[in-house]
């Protein structure tokens, strides 16, 4: 059922069930994060390996030291000015958090979600919410409730519904190495912001599929059924590919020639948190196309473009 009814949600969530949630970054797939049952339904649902670790979401800072312990000073000056907000930091883990949430690990994925309802939500319970998000393992991120919907369907009771996602990228990742904040997955916050707060941020660059630390780093993530390739020059790539039933995806500027089928332009003022919005939907209709191909343009490479470049580029891996 899709609804706005924080109170079917709570009826679910307290009784150990699932449910998605909205937040400002995509949907989520959420359950009591203290009861293990709960957490083992979303990996089920999910069809997630369980050593890919789930964030623990909290409606404010004081409930951190529920969750974990040792934090650095850095992570409260992030806390105190980032929060509610994309921003996930990884701690030492308490014990009442569950070793299925953090797949053995001994730190725990934090984050205050900057949507209402999903505040409103996280107020009236009196456990945190484990939720990654709502989509199947390695698919695009959902944006909508209806996008939870086409993946999920009746398998869910209650899928809360808070409109489209504000920011539509998930939240930005990061560590500590002592007092220094390291990247784990880039996010809806760009790195800029960060180093504002807390100083300079250490990138963490693995090579791909190798490193289990933040699977949001898999290479392969963020998918359509349809093959991606990137481009830096729209129309050479157009041409290139002649005779197929071409998709686009650009960044500010709409394609002129009539030889594809489709397109979708994510900023057409060239704004960063527009095409931010924008991307994981653009992503779903366009694979809705009966596409041969999609052709995705890179955005410059900075600020927002950072992260929107990284989704295109997992989305483009075969
Ligand atoms: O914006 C978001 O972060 C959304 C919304 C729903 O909050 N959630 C989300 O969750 O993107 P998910 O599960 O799709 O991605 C969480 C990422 C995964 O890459 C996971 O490996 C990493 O967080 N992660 C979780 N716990 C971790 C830990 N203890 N250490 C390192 N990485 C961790
Ligand atoms: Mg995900």
């Amino acid at each position: 059922m899709i609804t706005t009814d924080i109170s079917k949600a709570k009826q679910v969530l307290e009784a150990g069930g699932i449910v998605a949630i909205p937040t400002e970054t995509v949907y989520g797939l959420a359950g009591n994060a203290f009861n293990e049952a709960a957490v083992r339904k979303i990996f089920e649902l999910k069809r997630r390996p369980l050593y890919n670790p789930l964030i623990v979401h909290i409606h404010s800072a004081e409930f951190l030291s529920q969750v974990a312990t040792d934090i650095p000073a850095a992570a409260i000056k992030l806390a105190e000015s980032l929060w509610p907000g994309p921003l996930t930091m990884i701690l030492k883990k308490k014990p009442a958090v569950p070793d299925l949430v953090t797949a053995g690990k001994d730190t725990v994925a934090v984050r205050v979600p900057n949507h209402p309802l999903a505040l409103q939500l996280l107020r009236q319970l009196s456990f945190p919410l484990a939720a990654p998000s709502a989509n199947p393992f390695s698919s695009i991120s959902p944006t909508t409730a209806a996008h939870v919907a086409e993946y999920f369907g009746d398998q869910l009771p209650v899928i809360l519904d808070g409109g489209d996602c504000q920011r539509g990228l998930e939240s930005t990742i990061i560590g500590f190495e002592e007092e220094q904040p390291v990247l784990y997955r880039l996010g809806a916050l760009p790195v800029e912001g960060i180093e504002k707060v807390a100083g300079k941020v250490v990138y963490r660059t693995k090579a791909a599929g190798t490193d289990v630390t933040a699977p949001g780093m898999l290479s392969k993530h963020y998918s359509p059924a349809t093959r991606t390739l990137l481009t830096e020059n729209v129309d050479q790539a157009v041409r290139a590919h002649r005779g197929l039933r071409i998709g686009l995806l650009v960044f500010k500027d709409s394609y002129r020639g009539d030889d594809v089928a489709y397109q979708e332009c994510l900023s057409p003022s060239g704004d960063m948190e527009t095409a931010a919005a924008n991307l994981y939907a653009a992503m779903h209709r366009l694979d809705k196309q009966d596409l041969d191909l999609i052709l995705a343009e890179l955005l410059p490479e900075e600020g927002l473009g950072k992260t929107i470049n990284d989704r295109l580029r997992r989305a483009a891996e075969q």
